[in-house]
């Protein structure tokens, strides 16, 4: 499907079909603006949740209040009432906490951060909110005097060191809203966490957390500013910073005004499971880098009905070895993997209840977190589980951790996965532990012109890319250490 809806109708149509729609619901509001036309051709485009309010008001009422909706919120620095987004206690706590800009990274163990602390009133952008919270604050590229802070354990946790202070000579490359040292969390009242970013926000998480980034406008200003042609990187270029409706249906101006089912995607209703699948996993997934900017890892771009190897390269399987993202059999190890552990899923249990579930199957698309019986389930899924499966919980199914050994920096090397409530990898072995795939199911390509005898030309790929990997004449295969045949 092409990257923007497009109709072909002319306005006459548009207006005529207006007129019609009028009768099936009475809009209490009036249509939003008809959409552009050019050549006959009329263009959905992003309008924004409110557009959606006056004829949906119940299922914006519902959505309103749900966790989709504070995912990226405005900081103090556009206007003190927002200062009520920042948890209270880290409000409370601000000038005693490193409330230091990351500026950029020296290499990957090592990161600039400045010496001078961001005051509260200065944060423009704050994320998170329900399990832990960034915080960001505009940066131009210019000159500054940074400390170093350290990793030993490839990212997890960080140290400054304060002793030393140096010039960072400046990077407009890295300019945009850039994160704080600190990670705080809602349970906690003083903060152990600290933080490693060094890109922007814009440069590389915006569009899991709004509706709607404009990536190539944001490239084009990147460009512009780089090139002393442009003031500054503060647009943000996103149609809604809340995960809004048209997230999950597609833009919708053409529908706003039409108000025709047809021209708006209802997901319940998509046929391909990528394309039900990717309604969630555009953002609920973990990739290893976009296919738009190198630096990035969402799926910028991404629209419903796309296909998401052209938004994302997918993460690298470590088939027995194991990292921090995947143990060795597959499972998903960090936040939003679910995606994956329900494709492998799918290919170990073709035929299983489960294998055509999309998310929304279980989940509330319009009441996450706000539904004071299930906070993340729909009416009825929880007790459903138990209707189905007398033989475990659905904490032990969804515990990818029961029974396996502890993995931990650097030995990642076991199937221990993610506690109760985040393994979706509806799979179990004899023992009733949640399991992925067995060795004679890896799935591995040799890298173009590598050696297979070495190890290290050998990459694991997953099992629903392989098709795609031999049509491109890769050479593949199947079963534990390739370069062992
Ligand atoms: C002016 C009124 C109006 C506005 C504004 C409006 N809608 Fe609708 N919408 C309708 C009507 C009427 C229907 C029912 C159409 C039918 O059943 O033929 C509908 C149906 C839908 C459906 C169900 C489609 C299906 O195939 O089941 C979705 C999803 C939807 N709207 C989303 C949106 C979103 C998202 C927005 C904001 C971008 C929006 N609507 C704005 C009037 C409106
Ligand atoms: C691929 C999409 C994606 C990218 C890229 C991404 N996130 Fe997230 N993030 C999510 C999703 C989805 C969640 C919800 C948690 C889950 O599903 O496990 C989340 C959760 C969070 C939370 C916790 C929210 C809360 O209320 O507790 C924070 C904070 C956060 N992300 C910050 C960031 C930052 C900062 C970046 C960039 C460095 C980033 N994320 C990149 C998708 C993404
Ligand atoms: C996180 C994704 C997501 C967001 C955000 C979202 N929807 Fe939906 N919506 C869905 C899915 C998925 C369905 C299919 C029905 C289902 O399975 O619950 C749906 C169904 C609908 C329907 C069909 C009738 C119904 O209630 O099932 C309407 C109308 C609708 N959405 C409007 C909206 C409007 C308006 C907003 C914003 C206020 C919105 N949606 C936000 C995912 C989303
Ligand atoms: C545009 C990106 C985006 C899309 C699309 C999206 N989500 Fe989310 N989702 C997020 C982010 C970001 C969060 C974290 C919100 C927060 O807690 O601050 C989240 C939170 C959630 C949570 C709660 C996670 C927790 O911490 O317990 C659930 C459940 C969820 N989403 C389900 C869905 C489902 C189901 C769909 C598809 C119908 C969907 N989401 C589509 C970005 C997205
Ligand atoms: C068979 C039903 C089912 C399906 C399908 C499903 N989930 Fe879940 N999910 C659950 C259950 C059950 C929980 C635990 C609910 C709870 O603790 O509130 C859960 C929990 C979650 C959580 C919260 C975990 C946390 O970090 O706190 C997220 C996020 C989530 N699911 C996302 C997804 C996404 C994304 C998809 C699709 C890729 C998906 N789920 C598909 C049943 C399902
Ligand atoms: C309508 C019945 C039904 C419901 C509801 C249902 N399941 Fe299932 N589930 C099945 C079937 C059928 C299988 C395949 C069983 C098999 O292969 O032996 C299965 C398989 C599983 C497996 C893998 C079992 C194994 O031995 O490998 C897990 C784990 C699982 N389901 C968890 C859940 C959870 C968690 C829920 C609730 C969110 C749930 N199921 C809801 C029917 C259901």
């Amino acid at each position: 499907m092409s990257k923007k809806l497009i109709f072909a109708a002319v306005l006459v149509m548009v207006v005529l079909l207006l007129v019609a729609g009028c009768g099936k619901k009475e809009p209490a509001q009036p249509p939003v603006d008809p959409p552009p036309v050019d050549n006959g051709i009329v263009v959905s485009e992003f309008v924004g949740s409110d557009s959606c309010k006056g004829c949906h008001s119940d299922v914006y009422s519902e959505w309103e209040t749900s966790w989709h909706t504070i995912k990226a919120t405005q900081g103090p620095a556009f206007g003190a009432e927002m200062e009520s987004n920042i948890l209270e206690w880290v409000r409370n706590d601000w000038d005693n906490l490193l409330t230091y800009m990351i500026v950029d990274q020296l290499d990957k163990d090592t990161i600039y951060v400045a010496t001078e602390k961001v005051a509260l009133e200065d944060v423009d952008f704050v994320v998170g909110r329900i399990r832990k919270q960034r915080y960001a604050t505009y940066y131009d590229g210019g000159p500054v005097e940074v400390y170093k802070a350290t990793t030993e354990d490839g990212g997890i946790s960080w140290t400054l060191n304060m002793d030393e202070t140096f010039e960072f000579e400046g990077n407009k490359e890295r300019a945009g809203y850039k994160f704080l040292f600190i990670e705080t969390r809602p349970n906690e009242t003083e903060n152990p966490n600290y933080y490693g970013e060094w890109r922007s926000w814009q440069e590389r998480c915006i569009a899991c957390h709004t509706t709607g980034f404009d990536y190539e406008a944001w490239d084009e200003a990147k460009a512009e500013f780089v090139a002393g042609q442009r003031d500054d990187l503060r647009d943000i270029f996103v149609a809604d910073l809340r995960v809004g409706c048209e997230a999950c249906h597609g833009p919708g101006s053409v529908h706003a005004s039409s108000m025709k089912a047809d021209d708006i995607i209802n997901p319940a209703k998509f046929e391909a499971y990528e394309d039900k699948m990717n309604t969630c996993a555009q953002c609920h997934t973990r990739a290893a880098s976009s296919t738009k900017l190198n630096t990035a890892n969402d799926l910028r771009g991404f629209m419903l009905g796309d296909n998401y190897s052209d938004f994302a390269n997918w993460l690298t399987p470590k088939w027995g070895t194991g990292d921090r993202n995947v143990s060795i059999d597959g499972k998903g190890r960090r936040d939003h993997q679910m995606d994956l552990d329900m494709r492998l899923s799918r290919f170990i249990n073709p035929d299983s209840y489960h294998a055509d579930q999309a998310c929304f199957d279980c989940h509330s698309p319009h009441r996450v977190g706000n539904n004071p019986d299930n906070l993340r389930l729909k009416d009825g899924i929880a007790e459903g589980c138990v209707q189905c499966h007398k033989d475990f919980t659905m904490e032990e199914a969804l515990d990818g951790r029961r029974g396996w050994e502890k993995a931990e920096f650097p030995n990642w090397g076991t199937e221990y996965g993610r506690q109760p409530n985040k393994q979706h990898l509806f799979n179990l072995n004899e023992e009733g532990l949640v399991y992925g795939l067995s060795p004679e199911q890896y799935h591995w390509v040799l890298k173009d012109g590598g050696d297979a005898k070495t190890q290290a030309d050998w990459s694991g790929i997953w099992p629903w890319n392989k098709e795609a990997a031999d049509a491109a004449g890769k050479t593949t295969f199947v079963g534990a250490e390739p370069w062992n045949q």
